[in-house]
């Protein structure tokens, strides 16, 4: 009997392992040079195991492979292929992007409510969904809306004050968070969310919290899901706690029912999804990917919901992060800040000390250094594509659909080749003459191609009014304590700093 229990044991062991690296001879097959992986987590596995940010593992991958355009890699037991070389790239964000229309694992996006977004979308859906949600960052209703930020603004500035009544020394990423999580949910949903005057029990910041939680078991959850999706979801999990949709859920009916099903005069996100009733269903409509035929998708509570949650995921994380580290580089490069503030308080001169939407074409120097430091901590520092249609490379080799290709954004924006001396910030790189040098498909802050950032515009509209508010009445210096490179975190898809940024902020004389 024990013999007989053994022995099952050690089959079953070896079927596992089997099953682990079936896959590992994929790129020997296709002959593309490729680095040894290990059962289970393939060379991914510092980061599966929450050990290392996304972007170092990559970036180290990279280096072994310093002069091929391209090279194979696995994450975890799949296949993936990390293009390095620009045109390469090019290829597959821009011209034959057709053939790259998925995120990963995009057969499954239907199994949660929030998966059903546009970022996770491939194929017609994704093309009919960024058709239809495309307009919302229109200039002119960004323009529209820029009041409600320029309001968010000031209440930023009542923040700071207050926050240091208590200490000159502010906790930034928090700080931030607040301004854009009420920047968005105004634009999104027409709610004063109120995180900045009382974040204590805040529904918003709780369901923020959620969808980024920063937990080791989040975080494996997510890397399961993409290695096995068919076992994840097979035996009942999810990547996003349920709770979150039923929140959203919840909120947008009670608003629809508020405005009566109809567009109000806010002309907010809501109000553009209302306004897409077609013979009385809200419908979303446009062209295939590949515009041979018309496409009609129905918006159900679910969709309605995934959209929703998705553009406030996308919306409050990605620039509150991005100001919290573009103020900590300009703690530590007092050149750059003093030019931001000269820039700044040439502006504001000319505009009697109102921020308007013009602030995003008339600060050039302040979004370079916004720039400069999405180059040092991208967003993204991987962005993801899936073969959503068989695909030949020009070098004869054949990507078959479901191939993941992992773009290597951070280690791109660090390497020596395109940017000189790369770990320095030094925003005038990306400023004037000197940006138009920047080699395309190098540098992509909001990624490339049509599946580009559709929140861009709303980005700068968040991020450089957040710089203008700190730096027309403060100069910030790095807090006793914050180290002068940053470790980090392994635990969540966004880049962000591993126990947040402090600062000291010394009020500007007169100011
Ligand atoms: C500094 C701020 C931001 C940065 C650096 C950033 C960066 C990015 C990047 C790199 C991508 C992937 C693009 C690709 O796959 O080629 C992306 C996608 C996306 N971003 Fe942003 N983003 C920012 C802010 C925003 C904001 C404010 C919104 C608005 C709600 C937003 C909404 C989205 C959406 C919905 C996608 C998916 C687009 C698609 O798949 O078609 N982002 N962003």
């Amino acid at each position: 009997m024990v013999t007989a229990v053994l022995l099952a044991l050690i089959l079953l062991i070896a079927y596992i392992y089997h099953l682990s690296t079936r896959k590992f001879d994929y790129w020997k097959k296709k002959n593309v040079p490729y680095e040894k992986p290990t059962p289970f987590f393939g060379n991914y596995g510092k980061h599966i195991l929450t050990k290392e940010y996304l972007g170092w593992t990559v970036q180290k991958l990279c280096k072994k492979f310093p002069n091929e355009p391209y090279f194979g890699a696995f994450f975890g037991t799949e296949p993936v292929l990390i293009p390095q070389d620009p045109e390469i790239i090019k290829l597959i964000l821009t011209k034959d992007y057709t053939y790259f229309s998925g995120r990963e694992v995009s057969d499954y996006y239907h199994k949660e409510v929030l998966t059903q977004n546009l970022f996770f979308s491939s194929g017609d859906r994704w093309k009919v969904m960024r058709q239809n949600l495309s307009p919302i960052f229109s200039i002119s209703k960004m323009k529209n809306m820029f009041h409600l930020i320029e309001k968010c603004s000031r209440m930023l500035s009542d923040l700071i004050e207050k926050e240091l009544e208590k200490s000159d020394i502010i906790e930034v990423t928090d700080v931030m968070t607040r301004y854009t999580m009420d920047c968005i949910c105004s634009l999104s949903f027409g709610v004063d969310t109120n995180t900045m005057s009382d974040a204590t029990d805040n529904p918003f910041r709780i369901m923020g919290e959620l969808i980024f939680a920063g937990s080791r078991y989040r975080a494996f959850k997510a890397s399961a899901r993409l290695i096995w999706p068919g076992i994840f979801y097979g035996i009942g999990m999810k990547n996003f706690p349920p709770e979150i949709a039923r929140f959203f859920n919840k909120l947008v009916i009670g608003i629809f029912n508020e405005r009566q099903n109809k567009p109000s005069p806010r002309n907010d996100f809501v109000d553009i999804i209302l306004a897409m009733k077609t013979n009385g269903r809200l419908c979303f409509t446009g062209d295939s990917i590949k515009g041979d035929k018309k496409v009609e998708m129905v918006l159900d509570d679910e969709l309605v919901v995934a959209t929703v949650v998705g553009l406030f995921a996308a919306g409050f994380e990605t620039s509150a992060t991005t100001l919290s580290l573009g103020l900590y580089e300009l703690a530590k490069n007092e050149e750059a800040q003093d030019k931001a503030i000269e820039e700044i308080d040439a502006y504001l001169e000319r505009t009697d000390g109102k921020i308007t939407y013009e602030c995003i074409n008339e600060l050039p120097y302040v979004e370079a250094c916004m720039e400069e430091t999405i180059r040092l901590y991208p967003v993204l520092s991987v962005v993801n594509r899936e073969v959503t249609e068989d695909y030949t490379l020009p070098s004869g080799v054949k990507l078959e659909k479901g191939l993941r290709v992992h773009l290597p954004i951070y280690h791109l924006n660090h390497n020596p080749e395109f940017f000189e001396d790369p770990e320095t910030y030094r925003p005038e790189r990306l400023y004037g003459e000197e940006k138009a040098r920047v080699r395309p498909y190098t540098f992509m802050p909001f990624g490339d191609g049509p599946r580009i950032c559709i929140g861009l515009r709303l980005a700068k509209m968040q991020v450089i009014p957040g710089f203008i508010t700190v730096l027309r009445k403060y100069r910030v210096a790095l807090a006793p304590g914050t180290p002068r490179t940053l470790d980090l975190e392994p635990k969540v898809l966004v880049t962000c700093p591993i126990g947040g940024v402090k600062l000291r902020f010394i009020r500007r004389d007169g100011k």
